[in-house]
Order: structure tokens, then C-alpha cells, then sequence
């Protein structure tokens, strides 16, 4: 986010913060969210913090900002049916807002759950003797991460995807095509082989689970599976 922002500045662009998986997370003490002139969460959920359906939250420092946005959530109005700006109707179900509500409390000790996940794979992957033919996550050191995800990397994705299907170990990928080739972005002319390491990226992640009620067991068996894979190929 700094490099990001370092771009931006001098040109005068706002930066929108993608913090949807990022819940909690925090680099140098900030937290996700907190980087850009807004900062955007998605309740989705799959999320570390997810509703009933869907929802979100959108962050900001700048007071105005904030109005401005509260009111465009609501057309636009912030007064009942005065509306000073074409909005839309993207309130927070109130429904939602009741579920988020009571799982919020819990936030904390999810992500502490799937920290520990998280350490109990690196230990697991070292001790099978897996670090050469997998990549894990990169974690800088400033940084607190809540794993929404666990993405491991390798060039024999998807046959180790298909391999972990059959031995009922839930994957996915995260993502398979990069945002500069999906198809609502073909006027924008980019090609393959433009963004060599988000396609590079695209071809090896794979997502394993993480969520804070996996067993220390579990871990187990998946590190052993994708033991059993490398073991066999
Ligand atoms: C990184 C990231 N950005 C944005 C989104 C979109 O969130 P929503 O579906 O709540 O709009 C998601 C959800 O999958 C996401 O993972």
C-alpha cells in the first residue's frame, strides 16, 4: 500500500484500498483499511467476519467523505426524501446487521484460531519436507495477517487440486484469471503476457483450508495428502 500510494500522490489519484479479505489485518500497527482515501470490506460469507448473505463497509478518514458516502447509500437523501445526490439503495440489511452484530464480538478469536492454523501448516509443510516443492505464503514481518486464505503456489496446481478433491480436501483457486484478461475488461486491449506475474500468479495459487474450527488433525491429513501427491508425481 505504500508503493501504492507513493505512485499515487504526486498524480492527484485517490486510491480505493481492496480490504475485503482483510478484516482485523494491520501493517506497522494500522490497520486494513485505514491506507487510502477509502478503505472497502465485504461481509460476504467467507469473510472473517461474514453475514447471512451479502453486505460490506466502506472505511475513510475524511469526514465529508464519510457524509457524502452515508448519503449515496441511501439515494442520495439525508433527510427522508430530500436528495441532493442520485444515490442508491445499498443499506445494510438489517438482518445482516443483527448477525454481524453478535459475530463481531468473536472477530478476534477466529483470527487468532486461524494464525494458529496457519503456523501449525508452516511447521507441517517444513517437517514433511515439502518447502521445494510448494510455495507458502510470504509474510512480511510488519505485517499482522488474518489469513482469509491460506494460498499456497506450485506449477503442478492443478493437478494437486484435483488430487486433493478426490481425497476430500476442500481447494480453490483465488483467482484463476487476472483482472487485466477477464473478459469485461477486453476493451482495454491487454493481452496475455502484459502482467507476466499475476499470470504466473493465476497458474499456481491454490487455496487450502484455514477457518478457525480446523482441527490440529485435519492440518494433518492435509499436509499428508499433498505429501501423498508429490510422493506419487
Ligand atoms: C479481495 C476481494 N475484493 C472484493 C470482493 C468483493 O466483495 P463483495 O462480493 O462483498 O462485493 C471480494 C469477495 O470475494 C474479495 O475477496
Amino acid at each position: 500500500m505504500e508503493t501504492i500510494n507513493q505512485i499515487a500522490a504526486p498524480k492527484g489519484i485517490r486510491v480505493i484500498e481492496d480490504a475485503c479479505q482483510a478484516i482485523g489485518a494491520a501493517r506497522n500497527g494500522v490497520r486494513a483499511g485505514g491506507f487510502a482515501y477509502t478503505g472497502c470490506f465485504s461481509f460476504f460469507p467467507s469473510k472473517n467476519l461474514g453475514g447471512f448473505g451479502d453486505g460490506g463497509l466502506i472505511t475513510t478518514h475524511e469526514p465529508d467523505l464519510a457524509d457524502r458516502l452515508r448519503a449515496l447509500r441511501v439515494h442520495g437523501s439525508n433527510s427522508d426524501y430530500h436528495h441532493h445526490l442520485i444515490g442508491m439503495n445499498s443499506r445494510l440489511d438489517a438482518l445482516q446487521a443483527a448477525v454481524l452484530q453478535v459475530k463481531l464480538k468473536y472477530v478476534e478469536g477466529w483470527t487468532n484460531k486461524r494464525r494458529l492454523n496457519a503456523e501449525r501448516y508452516q511447521q507441517g509443510f517444513e517437517d514433511a519436507g515439502l518447502l521445494d516443492r510448494i510455495t507458502l505464503p510470504y509474510v512480511d514481518r510488519a505485517n499482522y495477517h488474518v489469513y482469509n486464505q491460506f494460498t499456497i503456489r506450485s506449477p503442478e496446481r492443478d493437478q494437486l487440486s484435483a488430487y486433493l478433491t478426490q481425497h476430500g480436501v476442500g481447494n480453490k483457486i483465488y483467482y484463476p484469471v487476472p483482472l487485466h484478461l477477464q473478459e469485461c475488461y477486453q476493451e482495454l486491449g491487454y493481452r496475455n503476457g502484459q502482467l507476466p506475474v499475476s499470470e504466473k500468479a493465476a497458474k499456481e495459487v491454490l487455496s487450502i483450508p484455514i477457518y478457525s474450527e480446523l482441527t490440529s488433525e485435519q492440518i494433518t491429513y492435509v499436509v499428508e495428502t499433498i505429501k501423498g501427491f508429490f510422493q506419487k508425481s
